[in-house]
């Protein structure tokens, strides 16, 4: 689907369908409120109406905030898919909310048929949007076009990220995060490093190894990097990629399963991330480790009461081989570290479903050290259209994850703050001269969704793209 801006008033524009926003006391003087009521419509938020006759959709919103508007847009693109119209168009409603019906559009329109046999397509192949206003003044075309722009290349990212998500762990095996990502490389102009597990072995990442140990599917280490000539600032991005986490030998519950082939979105939110600063051409040097694993149960699986040693030397007590997140995160923190000396370490992943008890499952918890750098991404989710809370550390929840046995235990000794005690579980693998520079995003519960909600339809959602990539526009560009 093409997005374009037309430098007409919305009558001249040429499209099957216009579609108007309407709020309630705007509905009191539309030329078709008659018609409009009589099929029903009371400018509801979201509620949606076309008379075909006069090829106009109209969409209910309670406000005209661009958290509105962008969503009330995705519904609206939804909907106008499935009629036979080849074009929509809509008026301008300024420079702020523009961006954000660019984002509902893309975000709204994205399907996942991959594996369907007979997927329908959509014949709205074009939305555009009028550059003049009702009163015939017009916006600055070229700012507008730069917003167009770039917030396509955000959005289409974000589609990127749901596409690698929603494939199986059939699919997407960690081999197939490492094809993935040599063929971004490849598109993007970036560079890409595959560790297998000899590699790993050499790095000495052998919680890891532990983790992937009974799958068939040996584990990979992604590092994929974009060097702009005169980088400004250089940032590390790690995802947490198990491509499956079946508990292992903690297996989960048949129903807890079902869904954990999303346990790899950390990880392609990292390359989404990439993808669109490469695409933007931003002066930022970023840095993407990937830890690509898959936790399953077999004869040399590895084991409650195992001990094992991280990269960075410390030992870690495995008391539950469902918390393996932290353990392949403490290898790639350590690598990470050890290879790029960054301004920003940030790190994404669906790590605990305390998480989603805590803040509830659309938003993303932010952990840290850093109460500016966190505020500081509150404020760019709230921009971006994404919700993130903040889960505080203290001193009394670390003492938690003492170990009787070694340096730290993967899991807490007390059932709440689960969220929390896994981020001072990672806090362990962060070096003394990085811990201001840290940011840990737990996205267990806004990575994924099985029913649609804001822009999100069924699967991958693409968390932390929109709201990091404003972050890194608000503080870096
Ligand atoms: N991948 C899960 C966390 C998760 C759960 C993500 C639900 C998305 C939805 C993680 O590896 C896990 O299993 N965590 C355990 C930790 C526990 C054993 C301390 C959890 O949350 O139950
Ligand atoms: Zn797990
Ligand atoms: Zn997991």
């Amino acid at each position: 689907m093409t997005v374009r801006l037309a430098n007409q008033p919305l009558d001249l524009i040429e499209a099957d369908l216009r579609l108007e926003f309407l709020t309630q006391p705007q509905l009191e003087n539309h030329p078709h409120r008659a018609l409009l009521e009589q099929a029903g419509f009371k400018a509801e938020a979201e509620q949606l109406c076309t008379l075909h006759e006069r090829r106009v959709m109209v969409c209910g919103i309670a406000d005209t905030s661009s958290e509105t508007l962008r969503s009330a847009m995705a519904s609206a693109v939804k909907t106008a898919m499935g009629y036979n119209y080849a074009s929509l168009k809509l008026a301008q409603y300024g420079e702020e909310a523009f961006s954000a019906l660019i984002e509902g559009t893309v975000l709204g329109s994205y399907r996942f048929d991959a594996y369907k046999s007979d997927p329908k397509p959509s014949a709205l192949a074009e939305v555009v949007f009028s550059n003049v206003n009702s009163d015939g003044s017009a916006l600055d075309a070229d700012a507008l076009e730069k917003t167009l722009r770039d917030t396509l290349i955000i959005a289409e990212a974000t589609n990127f990220v749901r596409d690698l998500v929603n494939q199986t762990p059939y699919d997407m095996t960690p081999q197939g995060m490492a094809v993935a990502a040599e063929t971004l490389a490849k598109n993007n102009g970036l560079e890409c490093t595959i560790l297998d597990p000899n590699g790993l072995e050499d790095e000495k990442m052998f919680a890891m190894l532990s983790v992937g140990r009974a799958s068939v599917n040996p584990p990979r280490l992604i590092h994929l990097a974009y060097k702009p000539k005169n980088p400004k600032k250089k940032i590390t991005l790690v995802g947490k990629g198990l491509t499956y986490d079946s508990g292992g030998l903690s297996l989960k519950a048949a129903t807890s399963m079902v869904t954990m082939k999303m346990d790899k979105a950390g990880a392609c939110a990292v390359m989404g991330m990439i993808k669109a600063i490469s695409e933007l051409g931003l002066e930022i040097e970023v840095h993407g480790f990937i830890g690509a694993v898959e936790n399953m149960i077999g004869g040399n699986a590895y084991k409650p009461d195992d001990v094992l040693r991280a990269k960075n030397g410390k030992t870690i007590e495995v008391r539950n081989t469902d918390a393996e997140g932290r353990l392949v995160l403490a290898d790639v923190l350590g690598y990470a570290q050890a290879n790029v000396n960054a301004d920003y370490l940030f790190d994404y992943a669906t790590l605990t479903g305390a998480c989603m008890v805590a803040l509830g499952p659309y938003t993303t918890g932010v952990m840290g050290h850093n109460e500016e750098l966190k505020r500081s991404f509150v404020d760019a989710g709230s921009a971006a259209g994404e919700y993130c809370g903040i889960l505080p550390f203290n001193r009394h929840l670390k003492k938690l994850i003492k170990s009787d046995i070694a340096d730290v235990c993967n899991v807490s000794s007390k059932p709440y703050g689960g969220a929390i005690t896994a981020a001072l579980f990672l806090d362990h693998f962060i070096d003394e001269n990085m811990k201001d520079k840290w940011v840990h995003f737990d996205i267990a519960g806004s990575a994924y969704t099985e029913s649609a909600w804001d822009v999100h339809t069924y699967g991958g959602t693409g968390a932390g793209v929109r709201m990091t990539l404003q972050w890194v526009l608000n503080n870096l560009a």
